[in-house]
């Protein structure tokens, strides 16, 4: 069980970072497209910020305490923390390259959960899955050249 919620507390801290970092690109992007990409940002942040407070409560449900702390989460998370403002093409591939970190923890957690019985939290985990694999089509998207 140790496993799982050291596996679910990763992926769950860095799924925070996630939302951080596409709630501060819908605060700092600029350009001549500013509105498409600020909103863009906008969906993604919103759908994770919508589903945080679940999934903390499901590794609570496991039977262990969630990392809620700046700290916490910057020594659990797996993707680098921005601290520059960047171009809006290089906001889009680094959420991208996120987010396919993220899609990997939360296959790992799956595989896990599966392991312990943990159908519930499984089946969480693969909604999760689906939603960040529809932010991975809508940043792909988004990245594409005319
Ligand atoms: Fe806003």
């Amino acid at each position: 069980m140790e496993e799982l919620q050291k596996a679910a507390k990763v992926a769950f801290s860095t799924t925070f970072s996630y939302y951080l970092k596409a709630h501060n690109f819908h605060w700092n992007v600029e350009g001549s497209d500013f509105l498409e990409y600020h909103d863009l940002f906008g969906k993604i942040y919103e759908e994770v910020y919508g589903a945080i407070d679940d999934f903390a409560e499901k590794i609570r449900a496991l039977g262990t305490y969630v990392p809620g702390s700046f700290s916490r989460f910057s020594m659990l998370t797996q993707v680098e923390d921005e601290v520059n403002i960047l171009p809006k093409e290089q906001m889009v591939a680094e959420l991208l390259q996120d987010n396919e970190k993220i899609i990997k923890l939360l296959k790992l957690v799956f595989k896990i959960s599966e392991e312990y019985n943990e159908f519930g939290f499984r089946d969480f985990i693969a909604g999760r899955i689906d939603a960040h694999s529809k932010h991975g089509w809508m940043l792909r998207a988004s990245l594409r050249s005319d």
